[in-house]
């Protein structure tokens, strides 16, 4: 079995053969699909965590895999079942062995790739935010760091849960939006912006020199909560200045609350699965490494910037299974007969398809629509939506690939856009927003030459928000 190793504090990793052993009765085996790389693992890497491994020791935390194989005991759990795993280390590597109370169930709605991309990060977040900082709808939150993996899960976290968002960030503010910041600012000028408007929450991944400066920036009963030092420095508050502004400054460790209470984890990771089902949190923008690459990844990782999430794909062969999997949930209609028995029927969501700039820029060229606010990156950020927006006809032009998406006829040879009614645009798709389609199947009726007329009531979502509807009409033979 292939792994990665690192031999002693700070040193690079680097490949290694590892035996198989056998099981404990209460372990169980896992092949692992992906892992997703964070900021703890580089701080233990250079033994500066407060856990630290025996070296030589395998890296990697995160993970989502299959399970291969079940020790006597092991109850709850079947061979084949798709798993994700929050460890302090041990995951880059195509197998690792947990006992089964370290293992926990994947919903189904979630994809392998997004589970190590996201569970780590969005737990930590949602943990510091609502067990913590008891956000409240309505409140505003100012997050330092939000371009980063817990950063981005923050902003999008509180932003669906009816926060306003200011995002302190290096990363590009087009990229922040799209995660639901209201307000972006730099680290050099969010001060002036925000002191002396309301502010409840201060969410802190970076520490260093702007704590102190979001600290003021707090309301009297706001809450500053403690989440990380990714600036390497470890900032110190006159506590003097806590007591004068009757705020609270709260630590958040995630990593000890969810292995004291595995069960608040899997309340956690239910409320995590509930909002990526329904689209209202998303897998964040991810760099993918290939399995022979890993090598690399902790030393690039120090670098990143503007990506929230570094991810190694271990077994290509399991993440594209998987794919398949949740693809499949296509509805399948293989003959007219089973379309018409389906008339009233929900038909299904499409997965999600983020618009690129490039893409409306495309969309402007191909129809001479050239408005400035769709193109002009520069003037569109001067309007209330910050940046710029789509053609409303570009999201409907997107129609036929999500229906492809949804269904599928193997007897259709060739389909005709018969028409389209009731189009409503209900609000505007910015750049970098990812869209989705629901289907229901309104009208079918064998049509002229053996053809099928079919009448779809569609609605269009951004984060689970809808932005169209319309009545699709086709004709299929
Ligand atoms: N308390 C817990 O339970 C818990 C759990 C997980 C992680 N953490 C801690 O939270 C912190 C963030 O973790 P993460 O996984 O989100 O890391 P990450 O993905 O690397 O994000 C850190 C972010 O901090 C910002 N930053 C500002 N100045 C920086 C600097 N000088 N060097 C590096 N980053 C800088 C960057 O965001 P911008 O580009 O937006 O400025 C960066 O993306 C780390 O200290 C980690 O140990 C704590």
């Amino acid at each position: 079995m292939k792994a990665l190793l690192i031999g002693a504090k700070a040193e690079a990793p680097k490949w290694t053969e590892l035996d198989q052993r056998p099981l404990a009765p209460n372990e169980l085996r896992i092949q692992i699909a992906a892992c997703g790389i964070n900021f703890p693992d580089i701080l233990i890497q250079e033994g500066k965590y407060q856990f630290l491994p025996t070296f030589p020791y395998t890296p990697g935390g995160e993970f989502s895999g299959i399970i291969t194989e079940l020790g006597e005991e092991v109850q709850g759990f079947t061979i084949g079942q798709r798993v994700y795993g929050i460890e302090r280390w041990g995951a880059l590597s195509e197998e690792i062995i947990l006992k089964a109370d370290r293992v926990f169930s994947l919903a189904d709605s979630m994809r392998l790739e997004e589970a190590a991309s996201m569970m780590y990060n969005f737990s930590t977040a949602l943990y510091a935010l609502k067990h913590k900082g008891k956000m409240k709808q309505g409140q505003r939150i100012l997050i330092l760091g939000a371009g980063g993996g817990v950063g981005s899960a923050a902003v999008q976290l509180a932003h669906t849960h009816g926060l306003k968002v200011i995002a302190v960030s290096r990363s590009s503010p087009e990229v922040l939006r799209g995660y639901g910041a209201d307000e972006v600012y730099t680290y050099d000028s969010f001060k002036d912006k925000v002191k002396g408007t309301p502010l409840d929450l201060v969410l802190d991944t970076v520490g260093g020199s702007s704590a102190e400066e979001a600290l003021r920036c707090l309301s009297p009963g706001g809450r500053y909560l403690v989440v990380g030092f990714a600036a390497g420095e470890v900032p110190v508050f006159p506590l003097n200045l806590i007591l004068l502004k009757d705020v609270s400054v709260t630590g958040v460790f995630w990593g000890s609350f969810s292995r004291k209470f595995p069960y608040k984890q899997e309340e956690l990771a239910r409320e995590i699965f509930q909002l990526h089902a329904s689209g209202k949190i998303q897998m964040p923008k991810v760099k993918r490494y290939a399995w022979e690459e890993a090598v690399s990844v902790l030393s690039d990782f120090k670098q990143k910037r503007g990506v929230a999430k570094y991810l190694v794909v271990v077994s290509p062969r399991l993440i594209a299974e998987d794919q398949v999997r949740s693809v499949s949930k296509k509805r399948i209609f293989l003959s007219p007969e089973e379309v018409l028995a389906s008339i009233g029927m929900e038909l299904g969501e499409s997965p999600f398809i983020e618009i690129t700039q490039e893409m409306i820029d495309d969309f402007a060229d191909a129809t001479l629509d050239h408005q400035w606010i769709h193109i002009d990156e520069e003037a569109a950020r001067q309007t209330p939506f910050g940046s710029t927006i789509a053609h409303g006809f570009l999201t409907l032009s997107l129609s036929p690939k999500f229906l492809e998406e949804i269904y599928e006829m193997p007897f259709v040879k060739s389909g005709i856009n018969y028409g389209v009614d009731k189009v409503r645009f209900l609000a505007p798709v910015k750049v970098n927003d990812r869209i989705k389609m629901s289907a229901r199947l309104l009208e079918a009726e064998p049509s002229r030459n053996k053809g099928l007329k079919m009448r779809l009531g569609v609605t269009y979502f951004v984060e689970g928000k809808p932005i169209c509807v319309a009545e699709l009409l086709s004709v299929l033979y």
